[in-house]
């Protein structure tokens, strides 16, 4: 049998709370070196940046340099999207570095009514042409994971993906009330898979490395970091207003990250994040460090790997990410069947993080109880956990509408 010992070596995944270990969770508000911190100043000239730090290093990994080219591309573009409703442009964006380029696309759908229109950027898993029917979106060419139930056995998406994701993007609603959506196909900027040869990775090699250094970006930073770019086109577009960073699961990882390293996302939307995304790693409820490293080798540092099995000598948790949000509109959301993803860490996560947001006057999350299923908590940090399962479902898209409108502005 060619199991490996690592599968072996795994624990059950912990589902009981009376199993979750007790563990003092690192204080936001006092230094490394145990200084307090008293106001929005000093967190953000002491505090702020050793908690970035730390994530920088030993969590996500650095982005090793800075490009040598960045440019992009409007290669479509239409007015009669979505019956007349919406306006469509896709962007390609390209990346150079050591004479290597990567390109990706970005596919925007703008509500025609509002000149100038916020909008939702998020990462889809199968690429652009899978969250709309839309025939002029084409079938992406870059990698996508392989999956049974939509034919996918070769890594290559089919015509008969099209729309195959639209219920995970309810974009006539964000076209209804005035959002748009711009979205990115995640495997066009670093393929999800344990290898380093290909994606934004490989662009910033030196001669004969083949993998980033222990503290270098994994696939999470890269996508961070594909996210920040396509804000900097964003940014410049004129019919475009603020830009809400959105991720789920891995993806939510990504968008947590892309909000604490780009200022520039106006707002940030964690949805069924989990491990290494929203969720307390010290809780070790569900998915663990040590579970996600063995399986998803490629998505945080190396220097990461050594906190597996080992929560107790983290320094920091992941409510400290959500803080680096701060004051930034912040929203988190679990499923209640998402057990493995750790609901209630990723509640505790947004709890813990509000008092740096307190800081500044705003409001997060006031009380460690949470809120029944389906009773969404929305100040400028909000929370909410829908019943089902582990997915984006227009429940979660009428709540993040309702939250943009209020919150961010
Ligand atoms: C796996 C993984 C999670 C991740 C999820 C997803 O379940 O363990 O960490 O969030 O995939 O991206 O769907």
């Amino acid at each position: 049998l060619l199991l490996s010992p690592m599968i072996f070596a795994q624990p059950e995944a912990n589902y009981d709370e009376s199993k979750v270990p007790k563990f003092p969770l690192p204080d936001p508000l006092t230094t490394f070196s145990g200084n307090p911190i008293a106001n929005k100043t000093q967190w953000e000239e002491n505090r702020r940046f050793e908690i970035f730090q730390f994530f920088e290093r030993q969590v996500y990994g650095k982005v090793p340099d800075r490009l040598d080219e960045y440019s992009f591309k409007l290669w479509e573009e239409s007015d009669d999207a979505y019956g007349g409703k919406a306006r469509r442009k896709q962007v390609a964006i390209s990346l150079t570095k050591n004479k290597r380029t990567i390109t990706y696309n970005l596919l925007i759908y703008l509500p025609k009514g509002n000149p100038k229109a916020p909008v939702f950027l998020g990462y889809n898993f199968y690429g652009n042409h899978t969250v709309t029917d839309d025939p002029k979106v084409p079938i992406t060419k870059a990698w996508v994971s392989n999956n049974e139930s939509f034919g996918i056995t070769d890594h290559k998406a089919t015509e008969a993906t099209r729309g195959v994701r639209k219920h995970r993007w309810a974009i006539e609603k964000m076209l209804d009330n005035g959002y748009g959506l711009a979205t990115i196909h995640y495997g066009e900027v670093d393929p999800d898979k344990n290898d380093f040869s290909d994606g934004l990775h490989q662009l910033f090699y030196k001669d004969g490395q083949v993998k980033p250094k222990t503290n270098e970006w994994g696939s999470i930073a890269a996508w961070a970091f594909g996210l920040s770019k396509a804000m900097d086109y964003l940014e410049n577009d004129t019919n475009i207003s603020d830009v809400i960073v959105f991720g789920h699961s891995r993806l939510g990882k990504a968008a947590l990250w892309a909000g604490a390293t780009d200022k520039r996302f106006a707002g940030v939307i964690s949805n069924n994040s989990g491990c290494g995304g929203a969720a307390l790693s010290k809780r070790k409820f569900g998915e663990t460090v040590a579970r996600i490293n063995n399986s998803f080798p490629h998505w945080f540092a190396g220097s990461f790997k050594k906190y597996g099995n080992n929560e107790r000598t983290l320094p920091v948790d992941q409510h400290q990410l959500l803080a680096l949000v701060a004051p930034r509109p912040l929203y988190v959301a679990s499923a209640a069947e998402d057990r493995w993803a750790d609901p209630k860490g990723e509640f505790l996560s947004a709890y813990h993080a509000s008092k740096v947001y307190a800081l500044y006057g705003k409001q997060g999350i006031d009380s460690p109880e949470m809120p029944a299923i389906d009773q969404p908590l929305q100040n400028t940090v909000a929370y909410h956990i829908r019943s089902g399962k582990h997915d984006v479902t227009d429940y979660d898209w009428e709540q993040y509408i309702t939250w943009a409108k209020t919150f961010v502005k």
